[in-house]
Parts: C-alpha cells; sequence; structure tokens
C-alpha cells in the first residue's frame, strides 16, 4: 500500500513517522491486516537513513499497533484495528452540522428489501441483462480504450454513444435529434439535476405530478426550487390546474408514474400552449415507454413541440440496469451549451468506459434485439397481472388502464388510505412486496390504491404472490 506521509518542516523524523502511522490507524486509514512499506522501500521515497524508519515501526510494535514477522513484513495488528473502530466512532459526531433541508429528504430504502414475491415498481429483471455480451464488449473496450480514458472526456458524453443515442430515440420514439443534441447523463436523476440547474433560479416555482416520482421533486427542492403539486386523473396532468408564475414543469406523459396513465393528445395539446402561453419549460421523463404491449404510443411531447420548450430526457435503468447510471436528456438548441457546462460542473463526465460499450451495444443492433427480448417477458407478465387484477380483485380495487412500462396500478374501491397500507404492511409479513398509491402523493391528496411493479418477479410466481395479497386484501375489507 503507498502510504502519504509529509515530513515538510518536521524535526524530530522518526517520532513524526510513528505518528503518522499512528494517526492513519486509529482513524481506521490503515486496517487490521494492512502490510506497512517495507522499511527499505519508504526509507528510499523519504530520502532518509533506514534506521529512522526502523525505529519508527519498532515503537509501533512496541505499543501493539503492529506486528512484525521476519522475513515477511510489519502489519497493523488486531489490537489496533480494534481500538481504531471504537476511535472512528468517537469522532463520527463534529461540531458542523448539515443543512435544515437535508433532514428531509428520505433515502431509498429500495435496495433493502428481500421479498419472496416482488411487486416493487422501478426495478427491471436483472437476470435478463445481456451480461455475456456486456463482458465480451467490456473486454474488448478494457483493451482499446486504457489510452483514451487516461484524459478526461467530453461532458457531453462520447460522440459514439451520443450518435447511438440519436438514432435510437429517432426510430423508437420518433424523436428526431442531431447527436449534437444529446447530453450522457448519470440516469434522469442527473438529467433533471442538471436542467434545472440551468433554467431555475431560488425561489422559481416548477410544477409536479400529484401522486408522482418524488426523487426529482426532493431534488428542485433541494435546489431552491418550490414545488407545487398538480393533480393528475385518466387523462394525465390537469393542464388548467398549473398556477400562473411556474417556470418548468416536470412530467412521464408516456406511462405517468405511478398511475400508468398515458396522457392525451389533447392534454399533450394544452401542456404545450400552456407553456407557450406562460413562457415556461416541460421536462419530459421518458422512462420507461420502451415497453409497450398494445398499439402505436402517443408521440412524446418533444416531438410535437414546434416552440423548443421540451427538454426530453431518457434512462437506460430499466431497459439495461439501474446500477449503470446511465441517461441522456436532448435540450432545445438555446440550451445546449449551457447544459454541457452544468454537465461539466456536476461530475465532468459520465464514465467513458461504460459509455463506450453501450455505443457498441447500440450500434451492433444488440440494444433493439434485447428490447424485444424485454417486451415478450414484460407483456406476458403485465398480462397475467392485468387478468387477475380485473377478474380477481374487482370487489376491492379497480385497475388503471396502462399498455407501456414495468407496472400496473389499481385504485381501491372503498378502503381507506390506512387500510391499503395495512395491506401492504400484511402483504410483507406473508413475502409479498407492493407498493401502495398513497406513498406517491406530492400533498396531502393521497389516494388509496396499490401499484405493482413486475421487473422484479418472475411470470411463473405472479398467480401465487397475487393470491396472497388478495387474502391480504379480503382480510382488510373485514377489519
Ligand atoms: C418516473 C421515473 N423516472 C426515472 C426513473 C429512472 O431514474 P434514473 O434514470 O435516475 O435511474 C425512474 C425509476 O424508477 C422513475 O420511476
Amino acid at each position: 500500500m503507498s502510504l502519504h506521509i509529509s515530513l515538510v518542516g518536521r524535526k524530530n523524523l522518526s517520532v513524526e513517522i510513528y505518528r503518522q502511522i499512528r494517526d492513519a490507524v486509529v482513524k481506521g486509514v490503515l486496517r487490521e491486516g494492512d502490510r506497512l512499506p517495507a522499511s527499505r522501500e519508504l526509507a528510499a521515497t523519504l530520502s532518509l537513513s533506514r534506521m529512522t524508519v526502523t525505529l519508527a515501526y519498532e515503537r509501533l510494535v512496541a505499543e501493539g499497533l503492529a506486528t512484525s514477522r521476519v522475513g515477511d513484513g510489519t502489519f497493523v495488528s488486531r489490537v489496533a484495528a480494534h481500538t481504531s473502530s471504537e476511535s472512528r466512532d468517537r469522532h463520527i459526531d463534529g461540531p458542523l452540522r448539515a443543512h435544515p433541508l437535508w433532514r428531509a429528504v428520505p433515502l431509498p430504502t429500495a435496495f433493502a428489501h428481500h421479498a419472496a414475491f416482488d411487486f416493487r415498481t422501478g426495478i427491471p429483471d436483472a437476470s435478463l441483462f445481456p451480461s455475456t455480451r456486456w463482458r465480451r464488449l467490456l473486454v474488448r473496450t478494457l483493451r482499446t480504450h486504457v489510452g483514451g480514458d487516461a484524459v478526461y472526456g467530453d461532458p457531453a458524453g462520447l460522440p459514439a454513444l451520443r450518435d447511438a443515442i440519436a438514432r435510437h430515440v429517432g426510430i423508437s420514439r420518433g424523436v428526431m435529434a442531431s447527436p449534437d443534441d444529446v447530453t450522457v447523463t448519470s440516469g434522469t436523476q442527473q438529467a433533471l439535476d442538471v436542467i434545472a440547474r440551468v433554467l431555475l433560479s431560488k425561489g422559481d416555482r416548477i410544477a409536479v405530478e400529484d401522486p408522482g416520482y418524488g426523487p426529482p421533486r426532493r431534488l428542485f427542492e433541494s435546489l431552491g426550487a418550490k414545488v407545487v403539486a398538480i393533480p393528475v386523473d385518466r387523462e394525465g396532468l390537469v393542464v388548467r390546474s398549473i398556477p400562473r408564475n411556474v417556470r418548468a414543469v416536470y412530467v412521464t406523459p408516456s406511462h405517468q408514474y405511478p398511475t400508468g396513465v398515458s396522457m392525451t393528445l389533447s392534454r399533450r395539446q394544452a401542456l404545450l400552449a400552456w407553456a407557450e402561453r406562460h413562457d415556461a419549460a416541460i421536462f419530459e421523463d421518458d422512462y420507461d415507454s420502451e415497453f409497450r404491449f398494445a398499439d402505436r404510443p402517443l408521440e412524446p411531447l418533444r416531438t410535437l413541440d414546434v416552440a423548443g420548450r421540451v427538454v426530453y430526457i431518457g434512462s437506460f435503468s430499466k431497459t439495461l440496469l439501474p446500477g449503470l447510471r446511465l441517461g441522456f436528456l436532448i435540450a432545445p438548441r438555446s440550451l445546449r451549451d449551457a447544459v454541457h457546462r452544468a454537465k461539466f460542473l456536476t461530475d465532468w463526465h459520465s464514465p467513458t468506459l461504460l459509455q463506450s460499450v453501450l455505443a457498441r451495444f447500440i450500434d451492433d443492433g444488440d440494444f433493439a434485439r434485447h428490447l424485444r427480448r424485454l417486451n415478450g417477458v414484460y407483456r406476458e407478465r403485465h398480462d397475467v397481472i392485468r387478468d387477475r387484477l380485473v377478474a380477481d380483485f374487482s370487489d376491492h380495487v379497480e385497475l388503471i388502464p396502462s399498455s407501456t412500462g414495468l407496472h400496473l396500478a389499481a385504485t381501491a374501491r372503498s378502503a381507506s388510505v390506512e387500510q391499503i397500507e395495512r395491506v401492504a404492511r400484511r402483504a410483507l409479513a406473508r413475502g409479498v412486496a407492493i407498493q401502495t398509491l398513497s406513498r406517491f402523493a406530492a400533498s396531502e391528496r393521497a389516494r388509496a390504491g396499490i401499484v405493482l411493479g413486475y421487473g422484479g418477479i418472475q411470470t411463473s410466481d405472479i398467480g401465487r404472490g397475487l393470491r396472497i395479497l388478495l387474502t391480504c386484501l379480503a382480510a382488510s375489507a373485514d377489519d
């Protein structure tokens, strides 16, 4: 391990080496079993006599912070490791205090669950990830890429990937964009962060869907924007409820999250006209519309937009894996430079190695093939859940029709928000994880209902999972 020791301006060098290594151990920077640099090496690095280093090591050993094995080296000892974790704990709390807004931001809990029947939303089926192909592409790219990676990349993204994305959205979504219009981001969340920084000032109002996706809401608030919750009905966002002085609207028109409603054409046109009248921007989050199980979907807002007000955002979190953290935004030309600058300040650029692999994956036609495969699997799961909800659950819930994406939602016929929350808790205790509609409320208007994702559950398990859920719903009706 390369250990940084600074002796600039220090007098008693042996004591100084001892002190700096001891501090590294106590703070947990060095852990039990870590090998200290060989005394000869460290002496050469610091331009000292070997004896100076040896004296320091002997003191560490004498105090039980290190052990020395002849012919093997000097290692951080067990006793020291014990001390280190204790002292680390002691140092955890300090005088520094975070801005109060961070207290209200919940951390995601999705990764903490392990349910036998997992109907949570937002997760794709990891077993369908084309890992063999990705492994090959990764190895190939690593071989050719290493030199290129020694310098920072273009904040807008790798040209090959921007090109591949522009072609992909053109074919799959009818979004006409040139590679120059595309900025590669670390998922939707960063795309929203970047565009919000570019367009919003402190105190600006941004409209969001209610119910809606929580993380962007909290992101906008953390940037100092005022979030206004706008109801969603069977046609999508209720455009006439957007107040004046709203600078931007964040929407999921293809497959409203979480209700699953597809925004009607007249609402889409009304929203675009509203944005034009009020000089506002629209952030269009098209997160899972690659999965479609019925007729041709409606055009994205971006395609209908002739005024240059829509920022189109896409993600590979559902089509590949959320852990890749790859997505993109397509901004009107007027914002392009500012978007690149904001992305640069945020994290310079997304990892070029993964960008390169993804570009090849799309270019070689693998992505289109992969999407066809996913569509087959998810369509089957969608149909099974839809049919069961209609056939067996209709006393309890009413399905919200939807033929896109990775989840279905249903509103409760008579149960209250609290009763449905209880149903979810009971179901979880019996191994069935679902989400409740009320959890997505952006205001006091929480609705009672359930949301069932089918990315994380195998088709063959759906029936059993739903039977358990139905028993829990029936029990709650008797409460
Ligand atoms: C509405 C919505 N947008 C976007 C995403 C994906 O976000 P990201 O691309 O940051 O992973 C999700 C994930 O669940 C989502 O529900």
